[in-house]
């Protein structure tokens, strides 16, 4: 639990002068992104000089410091936004501007029960957490122990700490959900796995009606044949599919254009609420022609009988290798006893030579 219960879990070490301990983006002249982690007595190197951690440490968050050769750096703490971006990955994460609708569209709210899978590297339930606040619940599933233990470690990184409200449960969503949440017991489900349809027992069965049911999936067949499934089960309201697209400006005197690039695709999101038990004749619910199409157009088109049209492989997702996810795993880890990002990508850390990244103009 947070030390003052009026204080969330987390905030303190948010706000205020920097501290030792603390991350701190450093942003130079051609907007690169360097991210430490402030020691007394720590120094940070780059071939154009060296910055003394001890002129960040008590400064004011969003100051300008100089470097040995007084080259200039602006100092932030990163935002969620940007560790997400960062952070040590296995699986493929949700994208802030992703995370920012399911929040809104899910109508997670502080205090909300809520169930999530799969945990994946942990980017999704760090939003969740946040919404969700210290008095909410987040219950995460996840069935590779690799992939939650990599959330783990960002969770912990990001929270500074276990947090009060998160509860991580490794095996197949459909299966665990039913053993540990009561029937009805649960206000809002977020998925964002491969095979959604295969839940829809056990989530119908957990959430309460009028809940919420947030799908994440990054094809449209995968898109089809879940708002097919949940349609045809007549528990839910009509599904509602979109996508989000964020482009950025840019934005210089007369210069005023959209960005040359932005992120396109990231997925598509569905979403649709409980209905009480025993409703039936869903006002507003698509009534298909039956000329349309046949259920044979729906097979052609879903493959639902092909299990081996529905792998990751099939479906365009690259798998990962061991190795990766057992590296990813660490750095995670220690990146929480650290405080830190992996030497990699937290350069100056350990006062070794600096490498530096772009400033992620995709990072939406
Ligand atoms: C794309 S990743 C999730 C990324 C995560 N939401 C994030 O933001 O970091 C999909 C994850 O779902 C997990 N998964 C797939 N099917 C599952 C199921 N039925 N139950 C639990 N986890 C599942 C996979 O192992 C994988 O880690």
């Amino acid at each position: 639990m947070s030390e003052n219960p009026a204080t969330p879990h987390g905030a303190q070490s948010r706000r205020g002068p920097f501290r030792t301990g603390d991350r701190v983006q450093l942003i130079d002249q051609k907007r690169r992104i360097h991210t430490i982690t402030l020691t007394t007595g720590g120094q940070f190197h780059t071939h154009k000089g060296v910055l003394f951690h001890d002129a960040l440490i008590g400064a004011s968050e969003g100051s300008i410091v100089e470097n040995t050769n007084e080259i200039r750096y602006q100092a932030l703490r990163p935002l969620l936004k940007d560790f997400v971006l960062s952070m040590p990955r296995g699986a493929t994460v949700v994208y802030p501007k992703d995370a920012a609708q399911i929040i809104a569209m899910g109508d997670i709210y502080p205090g909300a029960r809520v169930v999530e899978a799969g945990v994946g590297s942990g980017a999704l339930s760090m939003s969740l957490l946040r919404a969700v606040g210290d008095g909410g619940y987040l219950h995460s599933f996840e069935r590779r122990e690799e992939f939650a233990e990599i959330a783990r470690g960002n969770v912990d990184t990001v929270f500074g700490g276990p947090h009060p409200a998160w509860r991580i449960s490794i095996g197949d969503f459909q299966d665990q959900v039913v053993r540990t949440e009561e029937s009805g017991s649960v206000d809002r489900v977020v998925l964002d796995m491969l095979s959604p349809w295969e839940c829809l027992d056990a989530v119908s069965t957990v959430l309460a009606p009028g809940g919420v049911w947030v799908n994440y999936v990054a094809t449209v067949t995968q898109m089809s044949r879940t708002v097919e499934v949940i349609r045809a089960s007549g528990l839910y309201t009509e599904p509602e599919s979109f996508e989000t697209m964020v482009r950025g400006w840019h934005v210089e005197g007369l210069a005023v254009r959209p960005d040359h690039r932005m992120v396109a695709h990231t997925a598509f999101l569905i979403t649709c609420r409980r209905l009480a038990d025993g409703a039936v004749g869903i006002p507003g619910a698509k009534r298909v022609k039956e000329h349309s199409y046949s259920a044979a157009d729906l097979e052609t088109w879903t493959r639902s009988k092909d299990p081996e049209a529905w792998t990751q492989g099939a479906l365009g997702e690259r798998a990962v290798s061991d190795r990766k996810l057992r590296r990813a795993a660490k750095d995670a880890k220690s990146m929480t006893q650290r405080g830190s990002l992996p030497a990699a990508t937290a350069p100056g850390a350990d006062n070794e030579a600096a490498e530096s990244t772009e400033l992620d103009t995709e990072a939406n």
